[in-house]
């Protein structure tokens, strides 16, 4: 999967409450090597605002919303999160950030790959310039 795309997930409707999943292969593109989550966002505040060399990612808005903008060297992607029934898969070398969080809201982010801070680009003229060398 070469593109950034929102990929829905099964929902299993119950009148006890409603259940969601993904799991590798069927709805997730890698397998999982490491999940974290952003929460008790200040409004306002922005995160993210790079780019990984090799990490692939997939974000659920878990509760409330967010917005994740993504940039792929030339142009903005704007992707609305606000169910968590469906998620954003991010492939490697997009640079992004995560802005809009609503009161109370729950980013889980699952990854291909244990933490690296040497997989980051933080510089987005560095950014840039790897985008340009594809
Ligand atoms: P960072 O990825 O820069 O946050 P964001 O992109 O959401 O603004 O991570 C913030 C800090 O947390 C940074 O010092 C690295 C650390 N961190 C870990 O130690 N492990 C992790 O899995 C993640 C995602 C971050």
């Amino acid at each position: 999967m070469e593109s950034p795309q929102i990929i829905n997930l099964p929902k299993i409707l119950d009148k006890r409450g409603n259940l969601s999943f993904f799991e590798y292969p069927k709805q997730l593109p890698f397998e999982i090597a490491r999940t974290y989550w952003i929460y008790d966002v200040p409004g306002g505040e922005t995160r993210g605002s790079h780019a990984f060399m090799n990490q692939q990612e997939f974000i659920v808005a878990l509760s409330g919303s967010f917005d994740v903008v993504l940039h792929d060297g030339e142009k903005e992607m704007r992707f609305s999160l606000n169910r968590s029934y469906y998620g954003l898969f991010i492939p490697n070398k997009y640079w992004r950030r995560m802005e809009n969080f609503s009161t109370n809201s729950l980013a889980l982010i699952v990854s291909d790959r244990a933490f690296d801070e040497n997989d980051y680009i933080r510089d987005f003229n560095q950014f840039k310039t790897i985008r340009d060398e594809r």
